[in-house]
């Protein structure tokens, strides 16, 4: 396996730009201020960052409604400032993967003002219409609750247009090679401006056909042509889908061969981790990772908690996802569409630390590569009364000046939060950096450990029985290391006992504290967790540790 493979033991962080720093005091993030705080997170130690969408848009859906794919949103800087960006992130030895939102576009996007227009335009047939409004029209809706259907009227064209989320983002027709041609250019535009990948948005949508013609059918030939046109013109550039889809279809994504999508996100694995946390109960979460542990070689799992959307518990038992409602989220103001919860991860652990800690130490411990959310390092909660997801994408909380350090404006892009548990008076970067035990410095200190793991990110992985639900427990090996991460979901102490099989197994060298773990003469380990505690050994003696060369 060639080890170039860089995205296999990465550590991934995301933001958006335009809640992350304003540099020019217009209460808006941008280019610039994300620039001066590229040293914050080269030191945080993650590798990789994925933008949010940043190109020109009407903002009614936080830039994922594009209107110019080849301009920067003005408010954020321009591609020049985007440019000094990638560069300044490559210096420091951080790669830029950005969001490439071509399921749909703004209805401002000169495409579908053209078409709209005209019908003998060769914009109309970039999107999907219909005279009369579709039979179908209200099934398919993303946004439930808030969105009233799939095809909407426009005066203009005189027809209807189909839109899968909300109606100012009218479709593009995806199966139309001029379209496809659309795409790849976009790609190839930003791959020449320094990215190295894309976080593709919507991607079961995108391939599917779509119109009022027959049924929906996903045609994952398309993947493969992305992955090919990606790789020809830069080698090691990678696809992350956005694909919320059922374990039996993932092998479509990853191409039997390796030869469609590097990544995906592993939204399968998300829900459990989240009942695994509400419930104490780990069986279904090692159920999903053996359901979706089938990838090929070079293909690798996107792992997070909390994203910049809600919480989508939809495939869940409906038992199942009324605990995680019950336990997380029981408020109806808390929840969204029907099938989630909008609240950031602090507030849905009670600001909980020991919680936070269990929470992020098996995230990092997942197969895969864990992806995180700004903010999160410091604990940051949310704010109910922002409508939709807004209330979990508020500003980056810095330091205590006003609007915590974010903007120097009186009224920012979005409200800062201030005052109780998660105001910026008490949670922001500035004292936490101070702090040793701050959940910054933690968080700092897991990543290390995480990128000195690559068991981790390249190993074959099993669950290790230890006779507790509540214990959750899995062992790494790869090129003859091992590694075993130990997780108590539970509040109560618990002592375990595990037999590791092999003689290696005898000793278990602490990554993250002092006390390792010798096996009694039965080979046997008896490791006393605390409530919520947690766990990350190498396997083998000390000196096999010291010798170790690094992957
Ligand atoms: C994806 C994004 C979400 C957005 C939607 C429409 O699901 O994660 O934020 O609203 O696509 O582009
Ligand atoms: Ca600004």
């Amino acid at each position: 396996m060639i080890k170039d493979l860089w995205y296999k033991n990465a550590v991934v962080y995301c933001l958006n730009v335009g809640t992350f720093m304003d540099s020019n005091g217009d209460g808006i993030g941008d280019f610039e201020g994300l620039m001066r705080r590229l040293d914050y997170l080269s030191g945080l130690g993650v590798n990789c960052l994925w933008l949010m969408p940043f190109q020109k848009s009407p903002q009614r859906d936080d830039g994922y409604d594009i209107s110019d794919y080849y301009q920067v949103d003005p408010r954020y800087g321009t591609l020049g400032d985007f440019v000094d960006f990638t560069h300044e992130a490559k210096q420091r030895g951080i790669r830029v993967m950005m969001d490439l939102v071509i399921n749909h576009t703004s209805d401002q996007h000169p495409w579908f003002q053209a078409a709209r227009r005209d019908k003998s335009s060769r914009y109309r047939d970039y999107y999907l219409w219909a005279d009369k409004k579709p039979k179908d029209a209200q099934s398919g809706m993303v946004f439930p609750g808030v969105q009233k259907t799939t095809w909407t009227r426009d005066p203009i064209a005189g027809k209807y247009y189909f839109h899968r989320f909300y109606k100012f983002q009218p479709d593009l027709n995806t199966q139309n090679p001029e379209v496809q041609e659309e795409i790849r250019k976009i790609m190839g535009f930003y791959l020449e401006l320094g990215v190295c990948g894309f976080r593709m948005d919507a991607m079961p949508f995108v391939i599917q056909t779509k119109g009022t013609t027959a049924a929906h059918t996903e045609r994952y030939t398309m993947l493969r042509e992305f992955r090919e046109f990606l790789q020809w013109r830069v080698g090691d550039a990678i696809i992350l889908a956005e694909a919320n889809v059922e374990p039996d279809l993932n092998m479509h994504y990853f191409g039997d061969d390796g030869d469609r999508l590097q990544m995906m996100f592993n939204f399968w694995v998300n829900q459990r981790v989240f009942y695994a946390l509400a419930s104490g109960n780990s069986r279904p979460l090692a159920k999903a990772l053996e359901q979706t542990r089938n990838r090929p070689a070079t293909a690798q799992w996107a792992n997070f908690l909390r994203n910049h959307d809600e919480l989508d518990l939809g495939r869940l038992s409906d038992e199942e996802r009324q605990i995680v409602f019950e336990e997380m989220g029981p408020d109806k103001t808390m929840q969204l569409y029907d099938r989630g919860i909008r609240r950031r991860l602090a507030p849905m652990l009670d600001g909980d630390r020991r919680r936070l800690e269990l929470a992020y130490s098996l995230l990092f411990t997942l197969p895969g590569t864990p992806v995180i959310r700004y903010g999160d390092e410091l604990g940051m909660g949310d704010n109910l009364r922002l409508r939709e997801r807004n209330c979990a994408r508020t500003p980056m909380q810095w330091s205590t000046e006003p609007h915590a350090g974010f903007t120097r404006a009186d009224k920012p892009i979005l409200p800062v939060i201030t005052g109780g548990p998660y105001g910026y008076e008490q949670v922001n970067a500035a004292q936490q950096r101070r702090d040793p035990d701050s959940l910054l410095n933690w968080t700092e200190r897991i990543i290390r450990m995480r990128h000195e793991v690559p068991e981790i990110g390249w190993g074959d992985y099993s669950v290790v029985e230890t006779g507790h639900d509540h214990v959750f427990a899995m062992r790494y090996d790869w090129r003859n290391n091992s590694v075993l991460v130990v997780h108590n979901l539970g509040a109560a102490q618990t002592e375990i006992e595990m037999h590791l099989g092999d003689k290696l197994g005898r000793t278990l060298i602490n990554l993250l504290g002092d006390e390792h773990s010798h096996a009694d003469n039965k080979g046997r380990h008896h490791i006393v967790l605390e409530s919520y505690g947690y766990r990350w050994y190498r396997v083998g003696g000390l000196g096999y540790l010291l010798d170790r060369t690094s992957y």
